[in-house]
């Protein structure tokens, strides 16, 4: 079952205040996204800094208006519902943010940092507050003393367990957990991820991980989304993105992550995978949004945009050269660069 869903998202900025607007201004920061989460799924969205993964999220928490495109959460269609209605379904979605530290107000207790959320929908007596408040603290592990401490004196993986307490005190279906990780060592990043899978286990919770961090998709997350530049160039199921992964943006993302076939790593142009073919300021506007960077680009990637098409079952790509292949062998035909 569908807990949320996208049709065709996308958001622009409008920078303000520039003499000479060019194109670029109007490019979309999320174009065009289609996916879902199904309910206790896990869904992986990777995608190298900029690529528009946190506004994604903060579209789906409707902490932004989208310019284009549907939003649909439990199959209602909740694109245009005004802040107030939207606080509603709000309490069913909560965002696990990326940095603890600066995320906490140095003042506040633990525990009235994670009662902050009961506050804006209120109506709770002090007693049963304490009591939710605990029992949060409770399931990510922290004992009751902790409620009483500051900020300062929590090491980072117990930060990170009270922003996820934070979240979970509203009872959500719906985590999405913004590059959780990225200011914990490797042995914290495992601890917190053995928690996040007991709690989906425990409470049937949906998640959205958000990760620049590969290694970690195919083990917690069942599928995974690919975004480049806005767009969703890949799904598929994360268990098979190093054997089955074909699109090369997805490649050049897996060769960053330790042991990889050394024979992907180059490009027979001699340009290390990934590594931008245009200098500084130039954009492609047109075709494939990866092509100056591709090493299998043909000449329809720079006219054409390729769109998400079902490769195999479970599995879409937006790639020109995979067109025509019921089976894509990546790790052979990447060899091949045509001219
Ligand atoms: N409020 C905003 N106004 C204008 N541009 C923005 C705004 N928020 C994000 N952006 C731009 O959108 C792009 C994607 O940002 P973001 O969603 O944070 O990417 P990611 O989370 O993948 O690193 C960036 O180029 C960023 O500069
Ligand atoms: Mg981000």
């Amino acid at each position: 079952m569908r807990l949320i869903e996208t049709e065709g998202l996308t958001k622009v900025y409008q920078r303000e205040g520039r003499w000479f607007p060019s194109a670029n201004d109007a490019m979309p920061v999320v174009d065009r996204v289609s996916l879902h989460v199904d309910k206790g799924e896990t869904l992986g969205l990777v995608g190298e800094s900029g690529s528009g993964k946190s506004t994604l999220a903060r579209l789906l928490l409707g902490l932004e208006t989208a310019t284009e495109g549907h939003l649909l959460f439990g199959g209602e269609d909740v694109t245009r519902w005004g802040f107030k209605r939207l606080r509603t379904i709000r309490s069913r979605m909560q965002m696990v943010f990326q940095n603890s530290y600066s995320s906490f107000d140095p003042l506040f207790t633990v525990e009235r940092i994670v009662g902050e959320p009961l506050s804006s929908y209120g109506g709770m007596a002090a007693l049963e507050r304490r009591r939710v408040i605990l029992e949060s603290l409770d399931m990510v592990g922290l004992e009751a003393p902790y409620a009483k401490r500051y900020p300062h004196e929590l090491s980072g993986g117990q930060l990170q367990r009270v922003n996820i307490a934070r979240a979970l005190v509203l009872q959500p279906e719906l985590l999405i957990c913004d590059e959780p990780f990225s200011s914990l060592d490797f042995k914290l990043r495992r601890q917190i991820l053995t928690l996040l899978e007991e709690l989906k286990v425990r409470f049937g919770l949906s998640y959205l991980y958000i990760t620049h961090d590969l290694s970690s998709v195919s083990r917690f997350c069942d599928r995974v989304a690919v975004m480049y530049k806005g767009q969703i160039v890949e799904t598929l199921p994360a268990a098979r993105i190093a054997e089955e992964a074909i699109h090369p943006y997805t490649r050049s993302l897996l060769d960053a992550v330790p042991v990889q076939d050394p024979r992907l790593r180059r490009s027979r142009t001699g340009r290390p995978f990934g590594e931008p073919a245009l200098s500084q300021g130039e954009r492609v506007t047109q075709g494939c949004r990866f092509c100056s960077r591709c090493p299998a680009a043909m000449p329809v990637c720079f006219t054409v945009e390729p769109v998400l098409e079902t490769k195999r079952p479970s599995h879409q790509a937006a790639c020109h050269f995979y067109a025509n292949e019921a089976e894509g062998k990546a790790s052979q035909t990447f060899q091949i660069v045509k001219e």
